[in-house]
């Protein structure tokens, strides 16, 4: 069966394809924020996952204010990118894996989430740019299933309901009659507010709380709800529900391996983490 073998939580803001397009990963301002790579480089050289479960958001590419589904998935066999507009070239497209994408999105409705199924999907700077994040200069040696997660329009669903998201996915996956080894991605946040009276609005405290909780007991975070992480993290600082869905993907014993935290790339706190998730039966062996 398929072994889930972390997860990766990333910050996705456009700019950071704008400096890597440009080189700038060792710019006073870029530094600190691809300084938090190398120990990922290192451990995805050292893990080889094949596939990458990614839950993000989209942000207008596919799904606009008109039809916006609360949870996608995508099920085709390769997902290309387009001009979304904020100036940073357009992407190579990522290879899809359908008949994973197909298994878990039948166990996500047979576990009672209603799920838009694509079998087409474009990807936005939330999946390009983190992985060109991990996997620099060339291309992703990985095939996706891309899972979208409604943080734009309200209602958003809540915390409780991405965590459970997760954990439905995280054991569908390892019913996956594969040896493969697969990465849970979560992209966007953190605490981040693009417009309105509080643009520019940053929480570092929260941020902090959040990504502990994560780690330790992400059960913790469902007390609040999408207001109170509006209201803690900025409008957009609700991408934290990709966060949260990829902890809940991740079914074993979970150890933080790696942080990076530092403000501000753009108008976002920019964090970068890296788990690994130790199957509970290799536990109980060892
Ligand atoms: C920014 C952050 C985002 O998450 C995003 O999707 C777009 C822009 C920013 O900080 O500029
Ligand atoms: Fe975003």
């Amino acid at each position: 069966m398929a072994r889930i073998i972390g997860g990766v939580g990333t910050t996705h803001v456009p700019a950071i394809g704008m400096a890597i397009a440009k080189g700038l990963q060792n710019d006073p301002y870029w530094k600190p924020f691809f300084d938090g790579f190398p120990a990922i480089h290192k451990w995805l050289e050292r893990e080889r996952p094949d596939i990458v479960v990614a839950f993000s958001n989209d942000h207008g590419l596919n799904f606009f204010l008109d039809k916006l589904p609360t949870f996608a998935i995508g099920a085709a066999p390769e997902y290309r990118s387009e001009d979304e507009g904020w100036g940073i070239p357009v992407s190579h497209a990522a290879k899809g894996i359908p008949e994973l994408s197909w298994h878990l999105i039948n166990a996500a409705v047979e576990n009672d989430f209603d799920i838009t199924m694509c079998q087409e999907m474009l990807i936005d700077h939330a999946l390009t740019i983190p992985l060109s994040l991990m996997w620099p200069g060339g291309d992703w040696p990985v095939r996706i299933v891309p899972i979208g997660i409604n943080t734009v329009q309200h209602p958003l669903p809540s915390v409780r309901r991405c965590l459970e998201l997760g954990r439905t996915i995280g054991r569908a996956i390892e019913t996956f009659p594969s040896d493969a080894k697969v990465l849970i991605l979560g992209t966007g946040g953190l605490s981040h507010q693009l417009d309105g009276e509080r643009a520019g609005f940053i929480n570092k405290e929260f941020d902090k709380l959040c990504m502990d909780n994560l780690v330790t007991d992400p059960d913790v975070l469902t007390r609040f709800s999408v207001h109170d992480v509006v209201r803690e993290a900025g409008s957009q600082g609700v991408e934290l529900l990709n966060w949260v869905a990829m902890r809940g993907a991740l079914t074993g014993t979970v150890t933080e391996a790696h942080r990076n935290y530092h403000i501000p790339i753009s108008n976002t706190a920019a964090a970068t983490v890296l788990y690994e998730n130790a199957p509970v039966a290799a536990k109980r062996a060892a």
